[in-house]
């Protein structure tokens, strides 16, 4: 079964509600690429009216909390995500488990209270520049993967994000041998871990995508799409990475 590929902005703390003309604009623009799967994940205070006009894309947040409810100030459960209109959720990301010292137990746990609310999941791993320099990024991302993965979960629902922390905002991006060879790893400890069916799991390459570089790094090995955060704000960047994609999707 061929792997549709999915495109996913990521918008991080940035969008107000004049930004929704943006994301319009993209829903606009994606629609007339059926072959591509297209998603934004906004702040949590757009997703109900993004939602609205979301044209058949998914919209998602960027974390949820691993409780159904509760006292926890300031977080924000899976259900109520679904509840606003959002389809997805991106969980584990960089910039949660560094600046919020998120443990791989604590992403599982996130992407477990996910699913079962209903939502797919996109699950972020990637290795620090240190890491990567010393030769053990395959390593690092593996270990997250094995222990940040929930023990069961419906394949049609559940995506990797590979994010070298260094290409992050950054403008770096690591070779395309690079990119294909830990997706390669990747699909390797899925398949260990669940069998023929890792086949059918998406994996997405996310670190300053670009729509002069997606159609390269689409068209690696394993890359079933990209995670964007910058490009994804507006649709001049973000369409032309969907138009990339959809031209690899033929
Ligand atoms: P940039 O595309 O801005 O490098 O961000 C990538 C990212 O973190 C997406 O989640």
């Amino acid at each position: 079964m061929a792997r549709r590929k999915y495109v996913v902005g990521n918008w991080k703390m940035n969008g107000l509600t004049a930004s929704l003309d943006e994301a319009k604009a993209i829903f606009a623009a994606a629609a007339e690429h059926p072959a591509v799967d297209v998603a934004l994940c906004p702040p949590f205070t757009l997703i109900g009216a993004m939602a609205a006009a979301a044209q058949g894309a998914a919209v998602g947040g960027q974390d949820c909390h691993s409780a159904a409810s509760g006292a926890f100030t300031g977080s924000v459960a899976a259900s109520m995500l679904v509840d606003a209109g959002a389809g997805l959720v991106i969980v584990g990301h960089s910039e949660r488990r560094d600046g919020f010292g998120e443990t791989d137990a604590d992403v599982k746990a996130k992407a477990e209270a996910a699913l079962a609310a209903g939502l797919s999941v996109i699950l972020c791993v990637g290795e620090p520049h240190a890491v990567r320099e010393s030769g053990a990024a395959i390593d690092h991302v593996l270990a997250q993967v094995r222990e940040s993965l929930p023990d069961d979960f419906d394949r049609s629902r559940l995506a990797i994000a590979y994010e070298p922390i260094w290409a992050i905002g950054t403008g770096l991006v690591p070779t395309v041998e690079d990119v294909a060879a830990m997706h390669g790893s990747i699909r390797a400890a899925l398949s260990e871990r669940i069998g023929a069916g890792a086949a059918e799991l998406r994996i997405l390459y996310g670190g300053s995508v670009t729509g002069d570089n997606a159609a390269q790094l689409l068209d690696a090995g394993d890359v079933d799409g990209a995670l964007v955060g910058g490009a994804s704000l507006t649709a001049a960047k973000f369409v032309p990475i969907v138009a990339a994609a959809a031209a690899l999707a033929g």
